[in-house]
């Protein structure tokens, strides 16, 4: 697989188009170095802290939350207008009833630091360090908000990670 290194900033308008519809894939190791992919439709790619910064949100529920809680680094990998049906299995389906990544022909394969799994078919990679995580707090959100998304009061937890390393697929 053959890559080319970006700023973070660059592709942006390709980044916000995948959001929130048809998503992209927020992939993190389980203890054991195997990735699982979940499609999120909702990220932030900015500065905070002085550095680059993606944050992402995931419901308590998730199998990649009780990855994520233990993980150190998680990667967020767009595809290029294509993978439709790959993000809706990912964002349909749980790895813990199975290999996501096996189930619909994914393939992963190691990102730049040991930790890291991306997905070569995807088109823009960034590799994250988790920095900073925080729940989001009911008392401090619009209600209209919390009518819409969190009905059942599963509020996400909302995870920042520093952007080590990001590339663009030129395969
Ligand atoms: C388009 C789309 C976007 C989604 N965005 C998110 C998200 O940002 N955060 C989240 O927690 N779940 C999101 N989901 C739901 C998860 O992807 C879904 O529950 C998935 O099956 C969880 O997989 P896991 O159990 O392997 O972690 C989204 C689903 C779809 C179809």
């Amino acid at each position: 697989m053959k890559t080319e290194k970006i700023e973070y900033f660059e592709r942006f308008d390709d980044f916000c188009r995948a959001f929130p519809m048809p998503g992209a894939f927020l992939v993190v190791q389980d203890s054991n170095g195997r990735p699982n992919p979940m499609t999120i439709g909702w990220a932030l790619l900015g500065v905070v802290w002085s550095e680059p910064i993606m944050t992402v949100l995931v419901r308590p529920s998730r199998h990649t939350w009780g990855l994520m809680e233990k993980a150190k680094y998680f990667s967020v990998n767009v595809p290029a207008g294509k993978l439709e049906k790959e993000l809706e299995y990912c964002g349909t389906h749980s790895g813990r009833d199975g290999d996501k990544i096996a189930n619909c022909g994914l393939t992963a394969v190691p990102g730049s630091i040991k930790g890291v799994s991306i997905l070569e078919d995807c088109d823009l990679f960034y590799e994250c360090e988790i920095v900073h995580k925080t729940g989001v707090i009911r008392e401090n959100l619009d209600p209209k908000i919390t009518g819409t998304f969190y009905p059942k009061g599963d509020f996400h937890t909302v995870y920042s990670g520093r952007i080590l390393h990001a590339y663009r697929n030129l395969s």
